[in-house]
């Protein structure tokens, strides 16, 4: 390993050991003061590369606010100070199933069996890995068997988003237009403090904040049952990138219950139903077009944004390798910053740098995020595209070396943006390095 990989990775662990808290990792001190559930995840895979029983208790940790229908909230709250909407917004004890542990009454990305698989494998202590698998299988399968039938009343083999946090690319182009038919009405009076901690123009708007808490106040007026939300609320997705993401994972559960030697039949099942539905709402004329977009299922139509989230179907193995290619193509034509930028930095822009609407500094609406990059990193290897996935790890390497360890960069500048000493992108940048394949 070379000076610089050593110091960088030295300065990756730091950060994480300062945001450790007993049990868990805040994303960020600032922003984020408590425990997110997608974050969990990939937190827990740097973790898993030289402390096995920190990635273990990482996603075992994020598990204790799981419902009792299976739902796994996006946060727990944790005791930290400066976040809203705080625990006591939410009020998920109108809920029969939420906890004793206060959380969110909406879910995120299912990432954890993927790290889950990912700590087994890179662990030191055989025996730990497969005790610590006996204990988060089962309650990852009630995640995704609550995500697969309470939010797949279609019985497509996809799981409906309610809100745009529960994509995690809160703010994406993608959500715009499905956002713009909500009419907020009797919202409560609200404080944002997000943007007293990080500038208002590298945030969501305040419509944006009024549209995300009214969806809220629905999921409330129904007791967070999502039978009867599905009856109302305005916002109803089949998101792609959240189920390319719960197709992978699902296929990562199947490997363990292969490692426990138990038996997978019903992870089986979804697997077929996804194989058999994907493109059918994603992408119907996938031979013209290889550009599969989210659908929106009270507009009854795709959503036909060119944004990042399109590229992540190559974390599934159902593109044909011509598709992929074409993926990758458009990838470098459209979304990495290239003569652009003042730094050269090739990494993946999360809305196209040509888009009208591109927007160097705001959130999800242009600038670069490492979990997305790490993930179509991954996604390239699957594919076969060595090359591509070599070049872009180094260039995530490359901004974070020169840039620091930032919630998402400027793409034109490559200046870190958002929270700072952000747990994912040390994490994730320990992955990285710690790969001795390529
Ligand atoms: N990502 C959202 C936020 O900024 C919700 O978790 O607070």
């Amino acid at each position: 390993m070379k000076t610089e990989e050593f110091k960088l990775l030295f300065e990756a662990k730091s950060i994480l050991e300062k945001n450790w808290r007993e049990e868990y990792t805040i994303p960020s001190p600032k922003l984020y003061p408590h425990q997110w559930s997608w974050d969990s995840g990939f937190i827990s895979i740097g973790y898993s590369h030289y402390d096995q029983d920190r990635a273990q208790k990482e996603i075992l940790s994020m598990f204790e606010g799981q419902w009792a229908n299976g739902m796994l909230p996006h946060i727990i709250f944790r005791g930290g100070k400066g976040y809203f909407p705080s625990a006591e917004y939410w009020q998920t004890e109108l809920s029969e199933h939420s906890p004793e542990i206060k959380t969110s009454g909406i879910t995120q990305p299912p990432v954890h069996a993927l790290a889950a698989l990912h700590v087994y494998k890179n662990s030191s202590d055989n025996e730990e890995a497969i005790s610590f698998l006996k204990k988060i299988f089962p309650k990852i399968l009630l995640f995704h068997r609550y995500l697969l039938t309470k939010r797949d009343p279609e019985n497509s083999g996809m799981a409906t988003i309610f809100h745009p946090w529960e994509s995690g690319l809160d703010n994406s182009l993608r959500w715009d237009e499905p956002l713009a038919r909500i009419k907020v009405e009797d919202l409560p009076q609200y404080k944002r403090v997000d943007t007293e901690n990080v500038s208002s123009d590298q945030r969501p708007t305040d419509e944006d904040y009024d549209r995300y808490l009214y969806l809220i106040e629905v999921m409330k007026k129904n007791n967070y049952d999502e039978e009867k939300i599905y009856k109302v609320i305005p916002f109803k997705i089949k998101d792609i990138t959240f189920n390319s993401i719960l197709y992978a994972a699902n296929q990562a559960m199947i490997k363990i219950a292969g490692i426990l030697g138990q038996d997978s039949e019903e992870i089986d099942s979804w697997v077929k139903r996804t194989k058999i539905n994907y493109f059918e709402y994603f992408c119907p004329d996938a031979s013209e077009n290889p550009l599969l977009y989210d659908y929106d299922l009270i507009g009854r139509k795709r959503i036909e944004k060119r944004t990042v989230a399109s590229l992540t179907s190559l974390c599934t193995d159902l593109l044909s390798s011509k598709q992929a290619k074409a993926l990758a193509a458009w990838m470098k034509h459209s979304h990495m910053c290239k003569e652009e930028c003042a730094h050269e930095h090739p990494v993946i822009t999360s809305i196209s740098v040509d888009d009208i609407q591109f927007n160097p500094i705001n959130y999800w609406r242009g600038p670069v995020w490492i979990n997305i990059n790490w993930m179509l990193y991954e996604g390239m290897k699957n594919y076969g595209l060595f090359e591509d996935a070599k070049n872009l790890k180094k260039s995530i390497i490359d901004l974070i070396t020169e840039h620091g360890f930032y919630e998402y960069y400027n793409p034109l500048t490559g200046e870190g943006l958002g929270a700072d000493n952000f747990s994912w992108t040390a994490a994730l940048l320990v992955d990285l390095i710690s790969h001795r394949e390529d």
